[in-house]
């Protein structure tokens, strides 16, 4: 028991410092002490439930598996294994939108125009003579590339005049506006009495316009309109969880013939590094192309990268990118995000306004947008896009943060509201990828078995359309094939790339006016998902780091044996190498919990230890290679970067800049 005397040492000093303070002072301070540090180790890390890895790693044949091939098994588990069942809530309540704003909804949004329903204001009380309704626009402040601050993305504000509403009202100017309803009458005289947001995405701009026109005027109608590509993404969802949270999605996107990849897996420890991982076809940590003035600093406009959405408006996709919480957007989270708007249609202003706005369930996330749930309102938008998609493609990325980020519960709140979306769209030309970045990354859930797995394989589903299968009857069959290899974010980069370079040669074919590629992207990692990956595939061969790996099961070692030891004070040393020491406190080591060894011939492979350090018991898992060498058989260590860490951040490492050292840093 170390809490007991943790908690005496915490008040020792005190004591004996200040006389005059009661023992029963003492005695509570002493309780609420252990009270909280069980609460602590039940909540963020629990070391005496340390149940992490494989036994034995199971006799051979005794266990089955997803992904089965020479170099890469990946363990199948149940959505339901008993060690997840511990952090499952049965029951929870989620958000009851309906009874924001009074439980009023005057106003709803119809072929792009904002028209106010009669009945309900009468509903509420009120005559269409005893209200008066008008709109703002909201506008993003738009700085420039030559000339901007570290607020370039952040910046909204409403149009100065507020736009009187009729009862039906086309809106010419802004995609997002707020609608103001103003009481005419006593006892509210003068009082706004209801307030709603509205976003109507409308191509407006002339890049756009051309977009829209390029393919208006393209009457050849033996060629096929290129496929949309949409992806609706859900942050911190394991496929795991996705059995267990979206049961009506499942059961949707298996029943249209939607192909699960059951070897996808995490390249980059957060949302970011996933991202662009997907979106570019790099590594951020390492791949020079986004290293250099794309990624790194607060300073660094995110404008100039080759995201995946400039090559597919090239290809005259109208293009947009949609998430829900903007202070954890993976452009924006310590960096200053886009100068300029980056695609077609942007939401970041809109949410920003929200978020400036309404009432949020904590810092980040705001549930409730009027009488909506906030995915139902950007579920929305992104339906209004897609009716763009019979005549004009478009590619969209779109991210829901809040639900799953804090809680692997929260998922299921969106599973009826996104079955409803799917089964309203118009799939019929459209490529659907359902996708995560990463299970849960921290908490006690890390320290079981399949918390380990579920942390590094996120969902991926794919739904291609019978005119896409009809176009490129091979695509198909490599991907069911590959729903049982190793596959990556870059893999979807290259599977998009494949998209559109298989379209847009087509386009050229046919009246040469295909664009020439303005990004070179040869030297982009992975493979497309739609052609056969290698049964030999290893995760070096992915782009996969070996401390996201989930190909080689953990078998358990003794975590006393000196060999493991010596490879969690490699893996500390490493941690003091890399963070600044004048920021810093230096950490030691406080005790290794639990290790398991992956693979390899009996004299090196791979372990993994997992060790708190102080101060702050932080709490790691190190990967370290680990082999002999030399006559005298002399054993050496090799630490993988980046260590994960396991218990959630808790105090802020606000004087480090970077999301890496924020988890390594104790701040002095
Ligand atoms: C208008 O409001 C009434 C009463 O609240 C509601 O039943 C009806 O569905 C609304 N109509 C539209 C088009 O939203
Ligand atoms: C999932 O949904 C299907 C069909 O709607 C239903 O038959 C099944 O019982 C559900 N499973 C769970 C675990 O809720
Ligand atoms: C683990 O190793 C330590 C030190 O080598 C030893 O004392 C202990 O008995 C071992 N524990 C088990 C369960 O083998
Ligand atoms: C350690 O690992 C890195 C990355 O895998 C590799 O480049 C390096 O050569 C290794 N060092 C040793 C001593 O094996
Ligand atoms: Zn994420």
């Amino acid at each position: 028991m170390t809490i007991i005397p943790r908690c005496s040492s915490l008040f020792f000093r005190p004591i004996r410092l200040v006389r005059k303070r009661t023992l029963v002072l003492w005695t509570f301070a002493f309780t609420g002490c252990v009270l909280f540090y069980n609460w602590v180790n039940t909540e963020y890390g629990n070391p005496y439930g340390l149940n992490y890895f494989l036994d034995d790693g199971g006799a051979p044949g005794s266990l089955e598996y997803v992904v089965d091939t020479e170099h890469c098994k990946i363990l199948k588990l149940s959505p339901w294994e008993p060690a997840i069942l511990d952090f499952i809530k049965p029951k929870i309540t989620p958000p009851d939108c309906s009874q924001r704003n009074n439980g009023r909804k005057w106003v709803y949004v119809k072929n792009s125009k904002i028209c106010i329903n009669d009945t309900a204001v009468i509903a509420s009380g009120y005559s269409m003579s005893s209200v008066r309704c008008c709109y703002k626009g909201i506008i993003r402040v738009t700085q420039t590339l030559e000339n901007f601050d570290l607020n370039a993305d952040n910046q909204v504000e409403y149009t100065s005049t507020c736009t009187p509403l009729e009862k039906v009202t086309p809106l010419p100017d802004h995609d997002f506006a707020r609608v103001f309803c103003t009481s005419t009458s006593w006892p509210y005289l003068g009082e706004v009495v209801y307030r709603e947001f509205v976003a109507i995405p409308k191509a407006r701009k002339a890049e756009s316009l051309a977009k829209v026109a390029y393919w208006a005027t393209r009457r050849d109608l033996t060629r096929p309109l290129p496929p949309s590509v949409v992806m609706l993404g859900i942050d911190s969802l394991s496929r795991m969880n996705y059995h267990r949270s979206f049961n009506l999605t499942k059961t949707f996107l298996d029943g249209i013939g939607a192909v699960e990849m059951m070897g996808y897996t995490k390249v980059g420890e957060n949302t970011f590094p996933n991202t662009a991982g997907f979106l570019t076809g790099f590594d951020p940590a390492v791949d020079p192309e986004l290293l250099e003035g794309c990624i790194l600093t607060r300073e660094t406009p995110q404008d100039f990268c080759p995201y995946i959405w400039k090559r597919f408006s090239d290809a005259n996709y109208l293009t947009a990118t949609v998430e829900d919480a903007p202070g954890l957007v993976g452009f924006n989270y310590l960096k200053v995000g886009f100068v300029q708007e980056p695609t077609d249609f942007y939401f970041r202003p809109f949410m920003l306004q929200v978020h400036k706005s309404l009432p949020r369930k904590d810092y980040y996330h705001t549930d409730c947008i009027g009488t909506s749930t906030t995915e139902e309102t950007l579920l929305s938008y992104i339906s209004s896009i897609m009716s763009h998609s019979s005549s004009t493609p478009v590619f969209i990325h779109s991210w829901l943060t809040s639900l799953a980020h804090l809680d692997i519960n929260g998922a299921r709140f969106a599973d009826a509201t996104v079955t409803n979306f799917l089964s309203r769209v118009d799939l019929s030309n459209t490529i659907l990828i359902f996708l995560s970045d990463h299970g849960q990354r921290y908490g006690a859930i890390r320290e079981t078995l399949p918390g380990w797995y579920e942390d590094k394989l996120p969902v991926l589903s794919i739904y291609l359309p019978a005119k896409v299968k009809a176009s490129f009857p091979t695509w198909a069959d490599a991907l069911a094939l590959n729903a049982a290899r190793l596959s990556s974010p870059f893999d979807l980069y290259q599977m998009m790339s494949h998209v559109l370079d298989a379209y847009s040669s087509r386009e050229k074919e046919a009246d040469g006016r295909g664009q020439p590629p303005k990004f070179d992207t040869t030297r982009a990692r992975g493979q497309s998902l739609f052609v056969p990956i290698s049964p030999l595939r290893r995760c070096s061969d992915a782009g996969v780091k070996t401390n996201f790996c989930a190909c080689l099961p953990p078998k358990k070692v003794n975590a006393s044996d000196p060999l493991v030891l010596q490879a969690a004070v490699e893996a500390v040393k490493y941690l003091n190498s890399v963070i600044p020491k004048t920021k810093c406190v230096p950490v030691v080591l406080d005790r290794v919990v639990a290790a398991a060894v992956m693979q390899n011939g009996a004299t090196e492979g791979t372990y993994l230890v997992t060790f708190y350090t102080n101060p702050g018991q932080f709490m790691f898992e190190a990967t370290v290679d680990f082999g002999q060498s030399g006559a005298k058989g002399q054993v050496w260590f090799n630490v993988t970067t980046d260590l994960l860490r396991m218990n959630k951040i808790s105090r802020p490492a606000d004087c480090v800049e970077t999301s890496l050292l924020e988890r390594y840093c104790y701040c002095k």
